[in-house]
């Protein structure tokens, strides 16, 4: 009876999935080619199979919703289920390279649809390659909110190429952005923090929030509360460094 207990992939008290079964390699190559399904276009998303109560019929064109959040590299996806009933309206996807952790995400929404009927339904994840297909999934002025959180850090010079803030990035998300959209970053890597804010400050598409924006914003505090990764900056009582954008119209 003990050995079933702790054997099974999921804690019997919450139904939610136990982490330590979907342990994955820490880094995966941002740039090699790895095999998973991605849609041709944003139009051929099916949307009934992320989000089955919001949308029962498979590709419903007149069904107005659309996808706002995207949470790029989401880990175990602690954000998604925080903003889920900050933002029940809202329809948010996690995109994430790692296979096990993107299985272990959805295991955790499904979890959380069956133990809170009606709630979650709003919250997805898929398993791709953010760097490669984020314009695969979203249109131009898609998005009203991207998360970058605790991305990886790529320390050496000649690894940069793989960090999923660039100049050229920044060009693919200003696109998918609506004017008024916000992009969200943060790090524990100084280094890290400086060129994610000297990369978006250099960038004519976007400009920084105000202090009191900042303060005003809900979603800023969840940065470091719902993210695995800043629970574990707090715990071991380590510095962030944030750098929270605006997608502005271009000057003409
Ligand atoms: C350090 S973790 C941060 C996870 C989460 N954002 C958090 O704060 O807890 C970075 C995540 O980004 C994912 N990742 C890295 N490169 C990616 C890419 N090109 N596309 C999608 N996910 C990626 C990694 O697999 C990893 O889960």
């Amino acid at each position: 009876m003990i050995e079933k207990e702790t054997t099974s992939t999921f804690n019997k008290s919450t139904g939610l999935p136990r982490k330590r079964f979907y342990r994955a390699r820490a880094h995966s190559n941002p740039l090699s080619d790895s095999h998973f399904p991605v849609p041709l276009s944003p139009s051929q998303f099916d949307y009934s199979l992320h989000y089955p109560q919001l949308f029962p019929v498979p590709s419903d064109d007149d069904n107005p919703k659309r996808i706002q959040f995207a949470d790029i590299g989401c880990g175990f996806g602690g954000l998604l289920v925080a903003l889920s009933t900050l933002f029940p309206d809202k329809l948010m996807i996690g995109m994430e390279i790692r296979d096990k952790v993107t299985e272990y995400v959805k295991e955790r929404i499904s979890a959380l649809r069956t133990t809170n009927p009606g709630q979650y339904q709003n919250i997805s994840v898929v398993r791709t390659n953010s760097m490669k297909y984020i314009p695969n999934y979203f249109e131009k002025g898609h998005l009203t909110k991207m998360f970058f959180l605790f991305p990886d850090p790529h320390f050496k010079e000649k690894n940069h190429r793989r960090r999923v803030i660039s100049p050229h990035l920044l060009d693919e998300y200003a696109y998918t952005l609506a004017v008024g959209g916000i992009i969200y970053t943060i790090t524990d890597v100084e280094e890290l923090g400086e060129w994610m804010k000297g990369c978006l400050e250099n960038h004519p598409m976007f400009e920084a929030l105000t202090e009191e924006e900042l303060e005003n914003d809900p979603v800023v505090k969840l940065l470091i509360s719902a993210t695995e990764e800043g629970q574990k900056v707090a715990r071991n009582g380590g510095q962030t460094f944030q750098a929270v954008y605006r997608r502005i119209a271009p000057s003409l």
